[in-house]
């Protein structure tokens, strides 16, 4: 049989031409290839069809029936093998003859990374249209016992739980009719065995699924791809549908490799600016917004060392709660007397960039806007509109649509110097119709126009993605935004867990978090503003506090917060993160930083006899490392098998530890 093996930084994916699929013979460190196929079938098959037994790449219904199939048309197809081509991957093509469809199943490893990029190309070359109502992305098999799936679930205020489950056999199934990825699930999903561990992540904004089955065999099947919705996708002859990317990744070192290997793909998906110590303000004062109280916030922000003053929601005109005001994105004469201008120059002269919250996809029903353009939200003739936050959601697949909010934008961006856009998107799509079959895909497409327009004409405006906190975080997004908002949980122990499930699907430079006064939404125990600020520090730190009512010492505590967090920041967002029980370790070759929390019981020391915690690191050179603020010297040996000594009362339940390399 011809073999292929693509290559990637470390790992090979070796595919094997079937008769009419191709199939996987081998993913994993580089020389599994070496070998007989681990998923090849080697018996006879009963009551199924061998497509059903095989460890096939893509497969069409028709020709994979009962197992299940990566792409799904009204009338089932077969197909047969065409051509291969290698250029900077492997481009595999079939045909159906009868259909005039041809398929070709892409694949392209990222460059330095442990990353393989897969999605498919579908033309219509017959005289029919044809009706897609499953469209695959990627397939593919693993060589478990018995697979141990860790997904990445909750709601609005809660995302990016880390579950696990174990599938001795069976189906399980994530994803999304949101028309964005959504709070319930990340469209994310590891794979584990004993300690290897593979991954898949979705390029796609919009609805989503991702399962695994596992046969009879063992064998475990993974398919990805977007929810043509509401469907069918129509094919029309001549025309070309290409599938969003599925990245596969591979880790031998279990979750926390497999983390580091979607964080380095993720460091060279998105840009390498520097992410400024940000404060935003909607915490503080809600729909509130006036240029004193803004202007009072950026003061207390430029004090303790902000770098750029971000303005959130109630900005504009008609936005005094929300029920109103989306659509009509004028600044509030009422609440900025002295021109909006004139208030972005005051936040500017203390030395901060400036940024501003946006909703574009939104419109409130009370707004000039939507009086003007009732038909450009998403409606059913005769049916009702729903309701979700009080607004409505504008059809991105309409060009007057696209144009409205690229001209509103580019007035933002070029009336006032901003250098940040949050984008957030408050809700879920619902009334889409049969009339627009692609009305996901035909957003999703408006939404990434825009955000490419955006990044080629503002290039020196960074993008923050957000949808009511963490729904709307893929790898297409980030491919054209600079941070995501991970949650609007910022509660101290909550945001622990959020940001723990977050790092193990995505980069520390991409997480914003901030200090806030939040107290615990689910867990209210309290913690002090050090364990605020070390949480917020473990990606990209913001402030969310009403900083003005801070006392005195907690401002002195947060100035040297901030000071420290830009001498370490570099390390943070580019660094090899390991994760450790309540902490957080990133390495460099010079300089380690470990940042830990202390959220269990105290044992009391030193009232009574004890000793410190100890915190085994990872990754560490030979030689010795010293603390940078103790002066504490310690072997990587010790480090490593003994652990960082961390003492935790009543009074301190967070450190930042520097440790700098010294050769001995
Ligand atoms: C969403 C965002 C928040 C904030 C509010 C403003 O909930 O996630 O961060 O911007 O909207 O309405």
């Amino acid at each position: 049989m011809t073999r292929w093996t693509l290559r990637m930084a470390t790992t090979t994916y070796t595919v094997a031409l079937g008769p009419q699929w191709p199939e996987l013979v081998a993913w994993g460190p580089a020389g599994v290839e070496d070998g007989p196929s681990p998923l090849a079938n080697h018996g006879q098959v009963h009551f199924i069809t061998e497509a059903d037994a095989a460890p096939v790449e893509y497969a069409p219904r028709g020709q994979r029936p009962f197992a299940g199939a990566d792409l799904v048309l009204e009338q089932d197809s077969w197909w047969r093998f065409e051509e291969a081509e290698i250029s900077d991957g492997l481009r595999l093509t079939y045909v159906d003859d009868v259909l005039g469809l041809r398929t070709t199943l892409c694949y392209r490893p990222v460059p330095d990374t442990d990353v393989l990029l897969r999605w498919v190309e579908l033309t219509n070359a017959g005289v029919e249209p044809l009706a897609v109502t499953r469209l695959g992305s990627a397939g593919v098999c693993l060589p478990t016992r018995t697979a141990r799936l860790t997904f990445l679930s909750g709601q609005w205020a809660q995302e990016f739980q880390r579950q696990t489950v174990t599938l001795p056999a069976g189906q399980f199934r994530i994803g999304s009719q949101y028309g964005v990825p959504g709070h319930n699930y990340a469209p994310w999903l590891a794979i584990q065995d004993t300690e290897q561990a593979w991954g898949i992540s979705l390029a796609w904004p919009g609805s989503w699924e991702i399962d695994a089955e596992v046969d009879p065999t063992g064998m475990t099947r993974v398919r990805a791809g977007r929810l043509p919705h509401p469907g069918p996708l129509i094919l029309l002859p001549g025309e070309t549908l290409t599938t969003p990317q599925a990245a596969l990744a591979y880790s031998a070192e279990g979750l926390d490799g497999l983390a580091r290997v979607w964080h380095a793909y993720e460091r060279q998906l998105s840009r390498p600016r520097p992410r400024p110590v940000l404060y935003n303000s909607w915490e503080a004062t809600g729909f509130s917004v006036n240029a004193d109280s803004q202007l009072a916030l950026a003061r207390a922000a430029a004090d303790l060392g902000a770098e750029l003053f971000v303005v959130d929601d109630g900005w504009f005109t008609g936005r005094d709660d929300d029920t109103g005001g989306l659509g009509d994105w004028e600044p509030d004469e009422n609440a900025f007397p002295q021109g909006f201008g004139a208030f972005v120059e005051e936040v500017r002269a203390l030395g901060l960039g400036f940024g501003l919250w946006v909703e574009p996809e939104s419109v409130s029903p009370k707004s000039h806007l939507y009086k003007e353009h009732p038909d450009w939200v998403y409606q059913i003739d005769g049916r009702p509109h729903t309701l979700v936050r009080n607004q409505l959601l504008l059809n991105l697949g309409r060009e007057d649509v696209r144009e409205f909010l690229w001209a509103m934008l580019d007035g933002l961006l070029t009336r006032y110097p901003i250098s940040y856009l949050k984008w957030d998107m408050n809700r879920p799509a619902t009334e889409r119709g049969a009339s627009l079959p692609d009305a996901d895909g035909d957003h999703v497409r408006g939404y990434l126009e825009l955000l490419t327009r955006l990044r080629e004409q503002h290039p020196d405006v960074l993008v923050e993605a957000c949808a009511g906190g963490g729904g709307r975080t893929d790898l297409a997004t980030i491919a054209l935004s600079d941070v995501l908002w991970p949650s609007d949980n910022t509660a101290p122990l909550d945001r622990l867990a959020v940001q723990d499930g977050f790092l193990l699907a995505h980069a520390p430079h991409l997480m914003s978090s901030w200090v806030t006064d939040a107290p615990g939404v689910f867990d209210a125990r309290p913690r002090s503003l050090r364990f605020r600020f070390v949480l917020a520090m473990a990606g990209v730190l913001g402030i969310g506090a009403d900083i003005t009512k801070w006392t005195a010492e907690h401002k002195k505590e947060a100035r040297e917060l901030v000071a420290l967090y830009k001498e370490i920041r570099e390390i943070i967002h580019t660094g090899e993160v390991y994760r450790l029980p309540d902490a957080v370790q990133y390495v460099t070759p010079g300089t380690t930083v470990v940042l830990a929390w202390h959220t269990g019981t105290l044992t009391g020391v030193p009232e009574v006899p004890g000793r410190p915690t100890r915190l085994p690191l990872k990754a560490l050179a030979n030689g010795s490392y010293v603390d940078r603020k103790s002066g504490a010297r310690y072997s990587g040996a010790h480090l490593t098998h003994v652990g960082l000594p961390v003492s935790w009362t009543r009074h301190h339940d967070a450190d930042i530890v520097v440790l700098d390399h010294v050769a001995t």
